[in-house]
């Protein structure tokens, strides 16, 4: 059965190593019949969260009047979830960051979200690159019941745009899309 994917794109550089993946990932995932929404961050009006909790407290919208309150139905009923990021200082990038930070109405509302994928670019060429990424991604995840991070492209030892070119990662990303049913 095919399955709603929304894909939360945040890097900067659209030709860029991260959207490279996307775009594999995004391929794999239509190839095998799956409904592909994706939120370019770079595209739309983010603030940053302000704290006030009034999500929470009244099952709100946000008070912030950007773009985020209209996508919170999009991210609340995809089956699927992929956040894609370049990684910053060892962790995700600042807007992926703002973005989860900004999913907050959903910690209060029905979601229909299961499987988490993330997939990211470094520079670095050591294994262990991505750990602080990953685990700032379970601590989103921890929040909601039922969610689970459920596979990852990581792509190492890639710095300028077009390093990405020819990395077995672009096989893989298509290939982790594509087994999404
Ligand atoms: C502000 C900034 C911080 C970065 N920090 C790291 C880092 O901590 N570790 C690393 O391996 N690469 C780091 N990089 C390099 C990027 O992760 C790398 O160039 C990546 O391929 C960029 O992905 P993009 O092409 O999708 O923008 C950093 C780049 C920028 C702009």
């Amino acid at each position: 059965m095919s399955k709603k994917i929304v894909v939360i794109s945040s890097s900067f550089r659209k030709e860029g190593n991260t959207q490279a993946l996307v775009n594999e990932f995004i391929r794999g995932a239509e190839d095998a019949g799956n409904d592909v929404e994706t939120i370019n961050l770079r595209d739309i009006r983010l603030e940053f969260c302000r704290g006030c909790l009034h999500c929470q407290e009244n099952e709100a919208d946000c008070v912030i009047n950007d773009d985020v309150n209209r996508l919170l139905d999009v991210v609340a009923g995809a089956d699927v979830l992929a956040f894609a990021s370049p990684l910053y200082y060892g962790s995700i990038s600042g807007q992926l960051k703002t973005f989860l930070d900004r999913l907050n109405p959903l910690f209060v509302r029905d979601y229909n979200f299961t499987k988490v994928v993330f997939i990211g670019a470094c520079a670095d060429d050591s294994e262990d690159a991505f750990d602080t990424a990953i685990d700032e991604i379970w601590e989103w995840i921890n929040c909601f019941n039922g969610v689970s991070l459920d596979s990852s492209v990581l792509a190492c030892n890639v710095t300028d745009v077009g390093d990405i070119k020819g990395s077995y990662n672009l096989k893989y990303a298509y290939k982790v899309g594509n087994i999404i049913r």
